[in-house]
């Protein structure tokens, strides 16, 4: 890491906070620790080693404009985003600080993308919502993948998941997006997603092979569109790899997001009480045990297709370290342009799917051919 100011986590005391911060300190980077309770954040900073601690709750500006004053940036773990999210994002504009998320709701990413915009080049920097598994991967792939055959008719991004183990943050953060239905991207447009999924299928490579999946309001939808000429943005996912979760009987099903779809928001505090009940999240073991692939299938006007493909382990551990890395690169100025960007339009993404094979993310985007694979 370059530059002499230090990156602020904001939620440092939860699952992936603390995950994010001791990815701060594996690099040797200066991390400042934030959130609501200065207790926990005590706690936490004699664990880590880490000093400086600036507790701000979400109501007062005033501290969280000081927690992030003296930053480069700000990593952003406290969730659910559509909820909790504004008065960061806020904060961080007015310090002048740039900003990073792990937010997988669709809901907050349009916000970044479509309220703080302007206020982000005006302060000149850049604010990278989703910078976490959800959907750094994807984003990447999906650009490497369309931009061999642009303008395209479509593009697939397509998960396999399987042994992951979701968080209390994560649950939460599932009823949020219940609560709000889902947004999908044809003919051009950012449409309401049906409230039931589309099923389909999708031929990954051996061996995960041919799998059943089902569509989910993905935050592809809204990144892919920024920076590809495309007409629709499709995320699937295997049905078979998200089985089992270690997950009592119907909270499964809000881990994954197109079945969360059908849940109805009057639950949703009953369901809260019951999420809290859960352990907070996968022990290291677990977590290292769940795999991934993400495939991005590109389909151009012209008939010709592209894929790319990364597959990779630990699922909250890689999120750690692509939020830490895309709060490393702003802060040390490697970004094309200040505003709100998703990963593939901030950064070279070749480059930052290398930096992943030092994580155990394997990567191909092999060149066009033809092929039908769905
Ligand atoms: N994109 C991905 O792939 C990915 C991966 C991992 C996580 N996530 C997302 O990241 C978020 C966090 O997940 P998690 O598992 O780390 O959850 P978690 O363990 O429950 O942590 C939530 C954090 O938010 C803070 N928080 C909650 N309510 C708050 C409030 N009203 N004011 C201020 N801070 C508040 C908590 O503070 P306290 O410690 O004081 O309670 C805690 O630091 C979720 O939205 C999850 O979906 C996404």
């Amino acid at each position: 890491m370059t530059g002499s100011e230090p990156i602020a986590v904001y939620g440092a005391t939860g699952y992936t906070g603390r995950l994010v911060v001791a990815e701060l300190a594996r690099r040797g980077a200066d991390a400042v620790l934030c959130g609501r309770s200065p207790s926990k954040l005590h706690a936490l900073a004699e664990e880590t080693g880490f000093s400086e601690v600036r507790p701000a709750s979400l109501e007062d500006r005033d501290a969280l404009r000081h927690a992030f004053g003296d930053c480069a940036a700000v990593v952003n773990c406290a969730g659910p985003f559509t909820q909790l999210g504004e008065p960061v994002v806020r904060a961080a504009v007015e310090t002048g600080t740039h900003y990073v998320d792990t937010t997988g709701e669709q809901t907050h990413m349009r916000r970044v993308y479509e309220e703080f915009d302007d206020a982000a080049r005006a302060a000149e920097v850049v604010l990278i919502p989703a910078a976490g598994f959800d959907y750094v991967p994807g984003d990447l792939l999906a650009r490497l993948a369309g931009r061999e055959v642009e303008p395209l008719s479509e593009l697939v991004l397509a998960y396999y998941v399987a042994g992951f183990g979701a968080t209390r943050g994560t649950l939460h953060s599932g009823l949020e997006m219940a609560r709000a239905g889902g947004l999908e991207y044809r003919d051009g447009e950012l449409r309401r997603a049906p409230r039931v999924p589309r099923r389909a299928r999708f031929a990954f490579p051996v061996p995960v092979g041919s799998q059943e999946m089902v569509a989910y309001p993905s935050g592809e939808v809204l990144t892919v569109p920024r920076h590809t000429r495309t007409r629709a943005v499709k995320s699937l996912i295997a049905l078979a790899g998200l089985a089992p979760v270690p997950l009592p009987g119907a909270l499964v099903a809000l881990a994954m997001p197109a079945a969360a779809l059908a849940l109805h928001s009057p639950l949703k505090a009953l369901v809260d009480v019951a999420i809290d009940r859960l352990p907070e999240g996968p022990p290291e073991a677990a977590r290292g045990a769940a795999r991934f692939t993400v495939a991005a299938l590109a389909r151009g006007e012209d008939g010709r297709t592209a894929r790319a493909l990364a597959r990779g382990s630990d699922v909250y551990g890689l999120t750690a370290v692509t939020a830490v890395h895309t709060a490393s690169l702003l802060a040390a100025g490697h970004f094309a342009e200040v505003g709100a960007h998703s990963p593939a339009s901030a950064f070279d993404p070749a480059e930052f799917l290398d930096h992943l094979g030092g994580h155990g993310v394997a990567w191909e985007a092999p060149a066009p051919a033809r092929e039908a694979a769905v």
